[in-house]
C-alpha cells in the first residue's frame, strides 16, 4: 500500500469511528434532547484540546452474530483534554454504539485512561450513557465492570473523579459513579437504579416510573445519591467544567490558584445586621457565604438534599476553600441523618485533597425524633464528627449564633483541632437552649420562676464570652470583618502541617 493510500485509509477509519452508530442513531440521540458522546466532550473540554486514544478498538465477542458487527471505538470515546488549561482524562459512553453498553474492550479503554490519570495525577471525568453490561458478552462484561470499580477505589482520594450521568445508568453499572467523588445528572434525561421499574413491580408490587425511581430529581433530593441536577446536557457539562476548575489536580498538588479582583479585606457592613433580634427567627446562611467568598461565587454541592446543612466550594484570595454551614432556614439548622452524611462526606473530600475547610455554625443541636433514632442518627451523626476530627487541613470556624450541645462539638470545634475558632458577638454557646435547660434543672417551678431562671441562664450563656474565657473561641469578631479574618487565617495556615497516627485506615462508622 502506498503512503497516500495508508493516509487515506487512516482518514476513512477515523471518519467511520467518529460516526459511531451511524446517522440514524445520532438523530435518535438528538431527538431525545441529548448530545452525542463526542459533542459532549466538545462542551466539556477547551476547544481543540481533546486528544483521543483507542479510537480503533473493537470488541472481541463472537457470540450472537457479534463477529459480523464491529464498530470502531466500541461504544466509548476516551482520551484527555484540558479544562481552562488544566489536564483531565475523560471517557464518554456512546449510546449510538450498542447502546453504550460495556464490553470487555470498552472497559479496557476506560481503565487505560484511569491508569494514566493516576500516573500523572489528573482528574477523571466520566460521561455515562449506557445500557449496562453488553448482553452478548455476559461475564466478560461483568469482569470489565469490576476492573473499573477497582480503579475507582484506588483512585479515590488520589485524583478527583467526577461522573456526569447523561442517559441510562442501571444495574451494577451504577456502582462506578457511586464510588466517584461527585455525580452530576441531567433532568428528565438520565436515571440511575440498581433494578428498574419492571423488576421493582415484580418483586415488591410497587408501580413507579423510571423518573420517580431514579431520575435526577429523585437522586438530588430524596436519596442524595447525586449531587446536582441540570436542565440539559450543556448546563451539566459546563457545571462539570466549573467543578474541575475548583478542584486540585490530585491529593498532592494543592488547591488551584487564580487571580481575584475581590479585595481580601472587603468589609461587609450588612453582615452586622444579618442575625435577627429574635433568636428563633431564621436567616439565609447563603447570604453570609456569598458575602464572604470571592466575587460571591459559591458552587454548592447537594443544594437540594438535606438543606439544613450547606456544603460547597468557593475561593478566598483566588484559592479554593470548602464551606460547610448550618442553614437556619431548614429545620432550624439541626443536624439530622442526611445532613450528617452529606457534610461528613464533603469534609472527607476536602481533607483528602488538602482543601481548607471553613465552617459557619448556627446549630440548635441534633434533630430529636423516633425516626431519627431508629434510623441510626447515632451512627450517622458520628460520621460528621469523625470526619471533622480526623481532618488535618486548615480548619476555620465562625459561630454566628447557636452552638448547642453535641452539635457544638461536632461543628469543627476547637476540641476537634479547629485551628481558628471565631464567634460573632451574637454567638450563644451552651449545652442547650435556655428554656429547655431551665425546665430540666429547675423542674417543678412555676411559669414565672421558670421565666426568671431562663433569663438568668440566657444572661450567663447566650453570648460567646464564657466559651472565649476558656479559650474555646480564639476571638470574638465583628461580622463585617469575617472575610478579612478568614483570609488572614488562611494565609497563616497555608503551611499547616499535622499528621494523624499511622494506621492502615480508620474505621469510620459507615
Ligand atoms: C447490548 C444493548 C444493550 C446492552 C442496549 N443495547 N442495551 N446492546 N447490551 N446492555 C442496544 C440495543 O440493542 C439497541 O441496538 C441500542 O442499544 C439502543 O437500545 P434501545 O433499546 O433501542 O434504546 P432505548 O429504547 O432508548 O432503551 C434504552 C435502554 C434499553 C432502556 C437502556 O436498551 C435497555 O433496557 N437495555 C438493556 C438494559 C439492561 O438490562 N442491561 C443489562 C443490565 S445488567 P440497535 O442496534 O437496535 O441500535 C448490568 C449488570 C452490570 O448492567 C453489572 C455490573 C457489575
Amino acid at each position: 500500500m502506498t503512503k497516500m493510500a495508508i493516509i487515506e485509509k487512516l482518514e476513512a477509519k477515523r471518519e467511520a469511528a467518529r460516526m459511531g452508530g451511524g446517522e440514524k442513531r445520532i438523530a435518535a440521540q438528538h431527538a431525545k434532547g441529548r448530545l452525542t458522546a463526542r459533542e459532549r466532550l466538545d462542551v466539556l473540554l477547551d476547544e481543540g484540546s481533546f486528544e483521543e486514544l483507542d479510537m480503533y478498538v473493537e470488541h472481541n465477542c463472537i457470540d450472537f452474530g457479534m463477529d459480523a458487527n464491529h464498530i470502531p471505538g466500541d461504544g466509548v470515546v476516551t482520551g484527555s483534554g484540558t479544562v481552562n488549561g488544566r489536564l483531565v482524562f475523560v471517557f464518554s459512553q456512546d449510546f449510538t454504539v450498542f447502546g453504550g453498553s460495556l464490553s470487555e474492550r470498552h472497559a479496557q479503554k476506560i481503565c487505560k485512561i484511569m491508569d494514566m490519570a493516576m500516573k500523572v495525577g489528573a482528574p477523571v471525568v466520566g460521561l455515562n450513557d449506557s445500557g449496562g453490561a453488553r448482553i452478548q458478552e455476559g461475564v466478560a462484561s461483568l469482569g470489565g465492570y469490576a476492573e473499573v470499580f477497582q480503579r475507582n477505589v484506588l483512585a479515590s482520594g488520589v485524583v478527583p473523579q467526577i461522573s456526569v450521568i447523561m442517559g441510562p445508568c442501571a444495574g451494577g453499572a451504577v456502582y462506578s459513579p457511586a464510588m466517584t467523588d461527585f455525580i452530576v445528572m441531567v433532568k428528565d434525561s438520565s436515571y440511575m437504579f440498581v433494578t428498574g421499574p419492571d423488576v421493582v413491580k415484580t418483586v415488591t408490587n410497587e408501580i413507579v416510573t423510571q423518573e420517580e425511581l431514579g431520575g435526577a430529581v429523585t437522586h438530588t433530593t430524596k436519596s442524595g445519591v447525586a449531587d446536582i441536577a441540570f436542565e440539559n446536557d450543556i448546563e451539566a457539562l459546563l457545571a462539570a467544567r466549573d467543578l474541575v476548575d475548583l478542584l486540585p489536580a490530585n491529593n498532592q498538588a494543592g488547591v488551584p490558584e487564580r487571580p481575584s479582583a475581590d479585595p481580601w479585606d472587603r468589609h461587609e457592613d450588612s453582615l452586622d445586621t444579618l442575625i435577627p433580634a429574635n433568636a428563633n427567627q431564621p436567616y439565609d446562611m447563603h447570604e453570609l457565604i456569598r458575602k464572604t467568598v470571592d466575587e460571591g461565587d459559591f458552587f454548592e454541592i447537594q443544594p437540594t438534599h438535606a438543606g439544613n446543612i450547606l456544603t460547597g466550594f468557593g475561593r478566598i484570595e483566588g484559592r479554593t476553600v470548602g464551606i460547610v454551614a448550618n442553614q437556619p432556614m431548614v429545620l432550624a439548622g439541626c443536624l439530622d441523618i442526611n445532613a450528617s452524611k452529606k457534610a461528613g462526606r464533603f469534609v472527607r473530600f476536602c481533607d483528602a485533597f488538602e482543601i481548607p475547610i471553613i465552617t459557619f455554625v448556627d446549630v440548635p443541636g441534633f434533630l430529636p425524633g423516633v425516626g431519627q433514632e431508629h434510623n441510626g442518627i447515632i451512627k450517622h451523626g458520628a460520621k460528621l464528627l469523625f470526619a471533622y476530627a480526623e481532618a488535618t487541613v486548615p480548619k476555620i470556624t465562625v459561630i454566628t449564633r447557636k452552638a448547642y450541645g453535641g452539635a457544638y462539638d461536632v461543628m469543627s470545634s476547637k476540641h476537634l483541632r479547629g485551628d481558628l475558632n471565631y464567634a460573632w458577638p451574637t454567638a450563644e454557646i451552651a449545652v442547650m437552649g435556655a428554656k429547655g435547660a431551665v425546665e430540666i434543672i429547675f423542674r417543678g417551678l412555676g411559669p414565672d420562676e421558670i421565666a426568671q431562671k431562663t433569663k438568668e441562664y440566657e444572661d450567663r450563656f447566650a453570648n460567646p464570652f464564657v466559651a472565649a474565657s476558656k479559650g474555646f473561641i480564639d476571638e470574638v469578631i465583628m461580622p463585617h470583618s469575617t472575610r478579612k479574618r478568614i483570609a488572614l487565617g488562611l494565609r497563616k495556615l497555608r503551611n499547616k502541617s499535622l499528621e494523624n497516627p499511622w494506621k492502615k485506615h480508620d474505621n469510620i462508622p459507615l
